[in-house]
């Protein structure tokens, strides 16, 4: 049918079919500021103004629109600069987004600055609550919404005429938004006007932070620049994968096992194939038997191979069957449901106690299954892990107390807001190109190679705007699949995930049960510690040891003891990480230290009220110090040779101070009239605590490479294989490498990542790009700088030559280790200088012509652990067992911080992730094996007006084996809020909750005994 579209003030005369969402209309027009999120109206992400108010377009047929006025975010400002043409600039709204560093991912940004116009709109000078409500229809995974709620305060205040500081020299907005007429992009919404007087603006984007002295000369590095992608997503480019347009695109649906163990008797798609428009089926007789592992990591890949693309046994409802490309989504889903399957049902496992039974199915039966150390597929087993430290029986033995008890933790999904997607096409020189939303570019191509039967040199990977990942596309997870029907049809072919397959058939966190025991004298000396955790890896055992082994290796490395334990502690760990007939586990932001710090957390809870200690000091009485080994160095290192490793740096005791002081701790704890709410029994106040450490990369494992090269104007081009999947990454290197060369960050141009042309990277995961990549960049700036030195000295000395032979008055001559490289200048120590530009020129065309550029990698012998100590306020009505998360502070060592904004970023949207562990997100498999969770509506997580009030505070120290002394920041918000609001809670009404998440039905129970 033929319909007439107004979008943006143009009028459109579309041929639709009548099912047509109008989210797929507008991205078939070229909207791509129009996301994908799910298809059932929950995440928000498709949002655009129809006739002035928000609607959710996937869940929006397009022939209802017909004479309707629909504003997209590409109706709003742009970049005020397009060569001989000047704009009106980006919208105050977009500035503001940009400037408080409201975007990570970016992927959620169109919506929210679509919703935030939209309430400006009505509402000139909303309170902080309003904004909330108004953002509160659009999840965001990443950012805790604390900066884009500001953001649109900030906006707010400037279009209503006021002075606003400038968060880090950002311009003022341009006048043009401030005329009350406006102007009219596309009507409606997106023009906003001066409203009354302004509520007083509370910008509280920028964390508190204790500085190190040695990164206060700094101009770069230390400073909150905006995101070097900032401008683009605020514009709604076209920058994600799915926002690729090839012709003759062909787009990819799976056929996904209802079964939960069965063989494939048989399979007939001849239905299928003869169905108009389907260009292949493919089932796992038709393609190569290749078994692999689909985590995305180093070789050899540290976990058994277990997996085919397709295998003619599924093991999890949601495994898949059988592969289609067909000219569109409608045929591609009605060719599935013509394959005809005949199962034979096998006995599954779906607990993880009966999988280590003697009697339980066999669920990896192949011949070609290889084992990686002690995984032992006769008995279900993925992994094994046994780790001593010290003497832990003869620790026991000393102890005054042992306290034993267990604990649980639910398997949770990484819920980012961008689906796996995946666009596959042959290049003109016949080889793969796969453009993909990955972690682990370099690992796709590699791990790809075999199970496509093409050389490594025949694939090219490419990773575009990442739409958050967190874990989840740390993983080959759906790569094969386009790649295969490209293979089969020689099209290009789109595969993405809908948000159910997010749910049936992407990867999840490790659910866990561990037991503790711990020995304990009378003054509160830690003898010993042993956990054992059995873990759940499900179907298969992708990330199995080493997400597992992390458990372990930094939870219970926290609490070695005090004298004489602390200088030889005993510690105990063992784990055995079982198969099961539920979907596989995987990557998941924390990796496996989250679920470490919830037995051990609770647990030291539990012992400092029972002996009647201090909760505070009687963990840092135990807890590891500078100076100490890492107690798990010395006996592991993910199955190779573990290297024993000092904690040179540990600003936990710091953390401590500084993060009590923001809570009111020493006000709050333990005082009964602090906890009662007058005039409301029914309600009781808690405060709870959890010291926490991660670590820093893989010590002699992980690398990052870097490439610089200089341009004719004395700009840079930094390429790295690194992978920003909206943590700020990319700015964050281009900031190191902009201070070593004395450039502004804008002179620096980064592109991240084409296995073709960036440098190997070993991915996004371990929280190891700043420390690995970073290194890099500052080695590859490096050698770059030497050469400008070189020739920043001649060009002076040439300058200054003396007229004649011997002049006593000419100026000293320069040597290149004297310039200094600052203000895009290169200095002699007298002052003179040369520009950067006046370089890149003379490098590229004038005298003795070369590339100035320079290279640069970085493998670390060491992973520097960051520490933070997490505070937690709550209140428990102790009649319906509702918990409400007041406040959380987290004081975080981390190093020194490369940049304010996008550091304290990952702080809230990490805090906001465990906040849902703690209280809400939990996968849950029925009596078949079949998901409860499917959609974003049964799997909650948090809203912009559910949030409680978040403080980051940094305690920088500076780790020596950096150039600018960082460490991690990207994962430890994970670790601590669970425990610190289990423990807020036991604090608040004595419910012991030792299962997360603790929803309000086991407070409930708890309290009635
Ligand atoms: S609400 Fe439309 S994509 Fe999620
Ligand atoms: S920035 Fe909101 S989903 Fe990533």
């Amino acid at each position: 049918m033929q319909i007439n579209l107004k979008v943006n003030g143009e009028e459109r005369a579309i041929n639709i079919a009548a099912g047509d969402s109008l989210l797929r209309t507008l991205r078939s027009l070229g909207y791509f500021s129009v996301k994908h999120g799910c298809e059932t109206g929950e995440c928000g992400a498709c949002a655009v103004l129809l006739d002035g108010k928000p609607v959710n377009t996937c869940v929006h047929l397009t022939a209802q629109t017909e004479g309707h006025s629909i504003e997209t975010l590409e109706a709003l400002g742009e970049h005020p600069e397009q060569g001989w043409k000047r704009t009106e600039g980006l919208h105050p709204l977009q500035q503001a987004f940009v400037d408080s560093g409201a975007i990570q991912c970016g992927y959620c940004t169109p919506a929210q600055i679509l919703a935030a116009a939209d309430l400006l709109a009505r509402n000139p000078s909303p309170s902080e609550a309003e904004v909330r409500e108004a953002l509160s229809g659009v999840l965001c995974r990443c950012t805790g919404y604390l900066k884009p709620v500001q953001a649109v305060l900030r906006s707010a205040a400037i279009l209503r005429g006021e002075q606003v500081d400038p968060i880090n020299g950002s311009l003022p907005a341009p006048s043009v938004w401030l005329e009350p007429s406006g102007v009219e992009p596309g009507g409606g919404a997106l023009t906003t006007s001066p409203g009354s007087a302004a509520p007083e603006l509370e910008l509280r984007v920028m964390p508190q932070i204790q500085v190190a002295p040695e990164s206060e000369a700094w101009q770069r590095v230390g400073k909150p620049e905006p995101k070097v992608d900032a401008v683009k997503l605020v514009q709604g480019k076209p920058a994600f994968t799915a926002d690729f347009e090839r012709r003759g695109l062909l787009h990819a649906k799976v056929l996904h096992s209802p079964h939960a163990h069965a063989l494939i008797k048989s399979i007939d798609v001849s239905k299928a194939r003869a169905l108009e428009g389907v260009e292949a089926v493919l089932t796992w007789q038709d393609l190569p038997r290749v078994i692999y592992s689909t985590a995305g990591q180093s070789d050899p890949i540290p976990g058994p191979l277990d997996a085919f693309s397709l295998d003619k046994k599924v093991r999890f409802v949601g495994d898949r069957v059988a592969f289609v490309a067909a000219e569109t989504e409608e045929i591609a889903e009605r060719a599935l449901e013509l394959v005809e399957v005949e199962y034979e049902l096998l006995p599954a496992v779906l607990d993880m106690e009966t999988a280590l039974r003697e009697d339980a199915p066999r669920i990896h039966d192949e011949p070609e299954y290889v084992d990686f150390a002690d995984s032992d597929p006769s008995r279900n087993l993925a992994a094994h892990i046994a780790i001593d430290i010290g003497d832990v029986e003869s620790g026991f033995a000393d102890a005054d107390f042992i306290f034993e008890e267990q604990y649980a933790v639910p398997k949770v999904q990484q819920a980012h807001i961008e689906p796996h997607v995946v666009v596959s096409y042959w290049d003109e020189n016949d080889r793969l190109v796969i453009r993909t939303s990955t972690q682990v570019p370099f690992h796709v191509r590699r791990q790809l190679a075999p199970v496509l039967d093409l050389p490594i040199k025949r694939i090219r990977v490419i990773k575009p705007r990442i739409g958050g990942g967190f874990g989840g596309k740390q993983e080959v997870l759906i790569e094969d699949v386009a790649a295969h029907l490209t293979i089969a049809t020689g099209r290009p072919v789109i595969y993405e995930y809908t948000r159910e397959e997010e749910f049936i058939a992407a990867r999840s966190r490790h659910p866990m049960r561990v037991r503790m025991k711990t020995g304990v004298k009378k003054d509160g000396t830690i003898t010993a510690n042993a956990m054992y955790a059995l873990s759940d890896t499900g179907a298969y055992g992708c990330h199995a040891l080493t997400v597992t082994g992390n458990t372990g290796h930094k939870a219970m490395a926290l609490y070695v003891g005090d004298s004489p334990y602390r200088e030889k502690p005993n510690i105990r760990f063992y784990a055995d990480v079982v198969y099961t007939n539920t979907p596989p586990s995987g990557a998941y932001r924390g990796y496996g230290v989250p679920q470490g710090f919830w037995p051990v957390e609770r647990h030291m809870e539990m012992i400092a009220r029972e002996l009647g200690f201090d909760a505070l000091e009687f963990r840092l009485k135990n807890a590891l110090r500078a100076g100490e080994l890492q107690p798990f160095s010395t006996a592991w290192s993910e199955g190779r040779a573990p290297q024993p490793e000092t904690i040179e740096t540990c600003g936990l005791e710091e953390c401590v101070r500084q993060g009590k002081a923001a809570i009111g701790w020493d006000q709050k704890y333990g005082n009964e009239a602090w906890r009662q709410m007058p005039g409301k029994p029914y309600l009781r106040k808690g405060i709870g605590v959890a010291m926490v450490m991660q670590g820093t990369a893989i010590p002699y494992l992980d690398m990052g490479g870097a490439s610089i090269k200089m341009n004719d104007d004395g700009s840079f081009n930094l390429l790295v294989g690194a992978t920003d999947l909206g943590t700020g990454s990319d700015t964050v290197l281009a900031q190191m490498a902009a201070e070593v060369l004395g450039v502004p960050v804008d002179d620096v141009v980064i592109y991240s990542s084409d296995t073709d042309f960036t440098p190997f990277d070993k991915g996004a995961y371990a929280s190891s790009t700043t420390y690995i990549s970073g290194a890099a960049v500052v080695r590859a700036a490096e050698h770059a700088a030497e050469r400008i030195r070189v020739r920043a000295a001649r060009m002076l000395n040439e300058r200054s030559a003396p007229k004649v032979k011997v002049d006593p008055h000419a100026p000293p001559e320069v040597k290149p280790d004297d310039i200094h490289l600052a203000d895009r200048q290169a200095y002699a120590p007298d002052g003179r200088s040369v520009t950067m530009s006046e370089i890149g020129h003379d490098s590229l065309h004038y005298a003795n012509q070369e590339q100035i550029m320079g290279i640069g990698s970085y493998m670390s012998p060491v992973a520097p652990p960051p520490f933070a100590a997490q505070f937690a306020e709550v209140t428990v009505d102790v009649e319906t067992g509702a918990v409400t998360v007041d406040k959380l502070v987290m004081a975080v060592d981390s190093g020194v911080i490369v940049n304010p904004l996008t550091a304290s970023g990952q702080i809230e949207g990490g805090m906001t992730q465990s906040l849902g562990y703690a209280v809400s997100e939990e996968m849950v498999y029925d009596e078949k094996g079949r998901a409860r969770e499917r959609d974003l509506y049964d799997y909650h997580i948090f809203r912009a007006h559910e949030m409680p009030d978040l403080t980051t505070i940094f305690v920088e120290t500076f780790e020596p084996s950096h150039p600018f002394g960082v460490k991690a920041v990207a994962e430890i918000p994970m670790d601590g809020v669970a425990p610190a609001v289990g423990n807020a809670i036991l604090d608040a009404c004595g419910a012991q909750i030792r299962e997360n998440p603790t929803t309000p039905e086991k407070v409930w129970r708890a309290l009635k005994g």
